[in-house]
């Protein structure tokens, strides 16, 4: 397991590393958000999801559809919160199998399918840092 710490990222910061992620994804990549609500796992997301797609300004908070799938040229992106969801069935409902095989998945409040993520998953947890305009992010994945 490989982990990296981040200090006092602003907004911006937080779009670079989320640019630098996104470099890497490809088909079969799974990307976890954790994080209190307002730690900015959305907007972690929406700059993946940006960069993934080739688009500004495209990504909305899955909050109430829960699933949110966009075309990309690497192949097609899965924006899940899982937030109001109580167990892995809902989950599967949704399409996470073919998310996982087929797609690359990001996901918001991943708590509840730890068991069926795969090893490889990318691990950001999003904290509050003292400056309300900054936040601490940790990063770990498999080698
Ligand atoms: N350094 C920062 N990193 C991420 N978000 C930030 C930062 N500073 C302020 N924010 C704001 O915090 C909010 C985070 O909201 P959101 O991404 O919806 O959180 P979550 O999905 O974790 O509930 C956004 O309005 C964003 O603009
Ligand atoms: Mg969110």
């Amino acid at each position: 397991m490989k982990s990296a710490e981040y200090k006092n990222l602003n907004l911006l910061q937080m779009a670079e590393l989320a640019t630098k992620i996104a470099n890497e994804l490809t088909v079969g990549s799974v990307v976890c958000l954790s994080g209190d609500l307002g730690t900015g796992k959305t907007f972690f997301a929406a700059m993946l999801i940006n960069k993934l797609t080739g688009k500004a300004d495209s990504v909305t908070s899955p909050t109430f559809n829960l699933v949110h799938n966009y075309p990309s040229p690497k192949g097609e992106v899965w924006h899940f919160d899982l937030y109001r969801l109580k167990s892995q069935v809902e989950v599967q409902q949704l399409g996470i199998d073919d998310a996982l095989r087929y797609g690359i998945s990001i996901i918001e409040w991943p708590e509840i399918i730890q068991s069926i993520l795969p090893e490889n998953c990318v691990k950001i947890a999003i904290d509050f840092a003292k400056d309300e305009s900054k936040r601490n992010l940790s990063i770990s994945f498999a080698q």
